[in-house]
């Protein structure tokens, strides 16, 4: 098997259909958003890193908690969808989109925050921990969110749960906080694990 799955198995998916994943109107994915939005710890964040935007359904609401975010996918006709959908929600500006991969060099921006929203399992474990090694190490202090499907698929090489087995492992991210159901994990990394509460200086908060 190569690292990953390649760039024409989703470009084939897209030309099948516009929103594969029911990603825009599925109860289950607008559900998944709010818990993924909920667990950030920060109230806002200053510049968001999305890799495999889609079609920019998550990015739209990130943009209600992220100065900016930049946004990459590898296949061409996501990134189309998802400008159209930013342009009509009138948020485009606040968004840069490129086409480019989870494993190539991330752009260089101090981001703050990172978000991984069903897209890990797409490498294979050597290459996912060693890009998550390579990138987050020059992100001090970032927050790094994931979010994946727990069940198996045939074609991934990853389950979700190794996924976030092997973001746990990564030098410099510690896990803050997750929910996880039969279906899927979502889970939030920071470089000290410290709580909302003991950042806030709530009384009685270690
Ligand atoms: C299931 S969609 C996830 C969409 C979005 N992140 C969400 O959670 O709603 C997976 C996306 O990842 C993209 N993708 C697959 N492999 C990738 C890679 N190596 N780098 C960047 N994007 C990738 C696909 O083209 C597809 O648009």
């Amino acid at each position: 098997m190569t690292a990953r799955l390649p760039d024409t198995y989703f470009d084939q998916i897209y030309a099948d259909r516009a929103d594969p994943w029911d990603l825009a109107t599925r109860w289950y994915e607008q559900r998944k958003y709010a818990i993924t939005l909920a667990l950030l710890p920060d109230r806002r964040y200053r510049h968001a890193f999305e890799p495999g935007c889609s079609i920019g359904t998550l990015t739209e609401l990130l943009v209600q908690r992220c100065d900016h975010v930049t946004a990459i996918d590898i296949a061409e006709a996501a990134l189309a969808s998802a400008a159209d959908r930013l342009d009509a929600a009138g948020c485009r500006g606040q968004v840069t989109l490129s086409r480019s991969a989870l494993d190539a060099p991330w752009p260089a921006e101090p981001f703050d925050l990172v978000v991984l929203s069903e897209v890990g399992y797409y490498l294979d474990a050597e290459l996912l921990a060693e890009v998550l090694r390579r990138e987050c190490a020059r992100l001090p202090g970032v927050t790094l969110v994931a979010a994946h499907w727990r069940h198996d698929v045939a074609d991934y090489p990853l389950t979700g749960d190794e996924v976030h087995d092997i973001i746990a492992a990564t030098p410099g991210l510690v896990s803050l906080g997750r929910y996880r159901d039969d279906d899927v994990v979502v889970e939030v990394f920071s470089a000290d694990g410290a709580s909302v509460a003991a950042r806030e200086g709530v009384p009685g908060a270690r």
